[in-house]
């Protein structure tokens, strides 16, 4: 398996563009399966999340041709309407699968995803927000079957809580239900705005995407589209993070600053300087860093996707910083690591108290989910002495486009040693 391997001590300067969000682009994807013809989704990532999305849809009977940033897709027909285990095993967000699949279909059956490294993560409200709509579910040996012979019936669904990927597969759901659902306490993140926006082109009618409540009025069918996804806000986030923690003065093209006001209003407090020029975003740090406290929540609060990065950057701060996670159970997993590297953080319940000010070294450390391998790679970039590498990197390559290119690219020492070299010479 491949390492990224980083000697810190170098500051960031130069262009780092931004590629198009992840987050957007698999329900998007999903999205064609609710429609015949050749849909052409632009700006797509370069990621191990859409090659998994496409392996998927091919499963399913759709042709698929990734020639990122280009992806088209298309079939006719009706598919084989089943997303197995070793599929969605790879990735959780092949549930949004299920509610295009049983609005089109009337029938799906979609290996149940079960807990990952930073929590349960259940889909209960997914089942719910079908069930509303007149589905049956049941689960059988691990899988959920859906059926709803006689076409899905538009309906209200009331989420217990805000879920993102749920939100999405029940507006898929809905779109081609009959007659008109409302969805209320939906998830406002931008990515929810952007399948709006995509099902509208495909001819559907949604309304109040990125509120509370979502109408949708379901069409009979729905047409093939071209669109271009959004950039990556966390991807974004994540740079303007490991910036401020290396120093130096870098350019974010095509950086979605407007879906990342909280993470700029902390970044501001912390001593780094970020400014919008044009569509691109200048993130600027020489002064020393302060502590600043933060707690994830829905957007528009602090992203938990940027959480484990955030706590990086504090780690440099002098002075103490309380970081809480209220979105997962389990998602202090970097804590364990960044500590080999010398960092001092108490954990206690959802509450980690960040003691920052202490330099950090080189050390062989674990990823253990997407943004933890990134934060993992930023505190690499800030060690005093020796070298970091990153292993299990197929974590960070699920949702980061060449994290160790684009940051070479701006001056730091950065490689990918690929396959087993990094083992040579390994005492363990
Ligand atoms: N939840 C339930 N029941 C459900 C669904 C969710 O209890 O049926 C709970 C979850 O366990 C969690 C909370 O609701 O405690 C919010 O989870 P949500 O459903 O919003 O998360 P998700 O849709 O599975 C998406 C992103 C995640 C991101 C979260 C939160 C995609 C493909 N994934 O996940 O992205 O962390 O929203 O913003 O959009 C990442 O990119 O690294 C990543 C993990």
């Amino acid at each position: 398996m491949d390492v990224i391997r980083i000697r810190g001590g170098k500051r960031l300067h130069g262009v780092v563009p931004i590629s198009g969000a992840k987050n957007a682009a698999l329900p998007v994807l999903c999205a064609t399966l609710l429609s015949d013809g050749e849909s052409l989704l632009r700006n797509v990532p370069r990621l191990r999340d859409i090659e998994t999305t496409a392996a998927l849809l091919r499963f399913l009977g759709r042709n698929v041709e990734v020639d990122t940033p280009l992806v088209r897709v298309s079939g006719n027909g009706e598919p084989r309407p089943e997303a197995p285990y070793e599929l969605v095993k790879q990735m959780r967000a092949s549930i949004m699968v299920l509610g295009p699949l049983v609005a089109r279909y009337g029938r799906a059956k979609v290996s149940l995803p079960g807990g990952c490294q930073i929590g349960t993560r259940p889909v209960d409200q997914h089942l719910k927000g079908l069930e509303a709509l007149g589905a049956t579910i049941r689960i059988s040996r691990g899988y959920i079957v859906a059926e709803a012979p006689s076409r899905l019936r538009g309906n209200e669904i009331v989420f217990d809580l805000p879920t993102v990927t749920g939100t999405e597969n029940l507006m898929m759901a809905a779109a081609l239900a009959k007659g008109k659902s409302t969805l209320v306490n939906c998830a406002h993140e931008p990515e929810v705005e952007e399948l709006a926006l995509v099902l509208n082109k495909m001819g559907a009618r949604v309304n109040g995407a990125g509120t509370d409540v979502i109408q949708i009025e379901g069409a009979d069918e729905l047409a093939p589209f071209d669109h271009a996804i959004v950039s990556d806000r966390i991807e974004a986030g994540t740079y303007m993070v490991a910036v401020a923690a290396a120093g130096g003065d870098v350019l974010l093209e095509n950086a979605p600053l407007e879906h990342l006001e909280v993470l700029a209003v902390k970044l501001r407090a912390a001593g780094v300087e970020i400014s919008r020029e044009g569509t691109a975003v200048r993130v600027r740090r020489d002064k020393p860093l302060r502590p600043v406290d933060v707690t994830t929540a829905p957007h528009p609060g602090f992203p938990t996707d940027m959480q484990a990065q955030f706590m990086v950057l504090m780690c440099l701060a002098e002075g103490t910083s309380r970081i809480v996670e209220t979105i997962f159970e389990n998602r202090f997993m970097h804590v364990p690591e960044l500590g080999r590297m010398g960092a001092l953080i108490d954990v206690d319940g959802h509450t980690a108290h960040v003691h920052g000010g202490r330099p950090l070294s080189g050390a062989k450390v674990m990823a253990t989910d997407l943004r933890a391998s990134a934060s993992l790679v930023i505190a690499g970039l800030v060690t005093a002495e020796g070298e970091t590498d990153v292993q299990r990197v197929y974590h960070l390559d699920r949702g980061y486009d060449h994290m160790e290119r684009k940051l070479a690219a701006i001056g730091a020492d950065t490689q990918r040693i690929k396959g087993d070299e990094h083992i040579k010479g390994d005492e363990a």
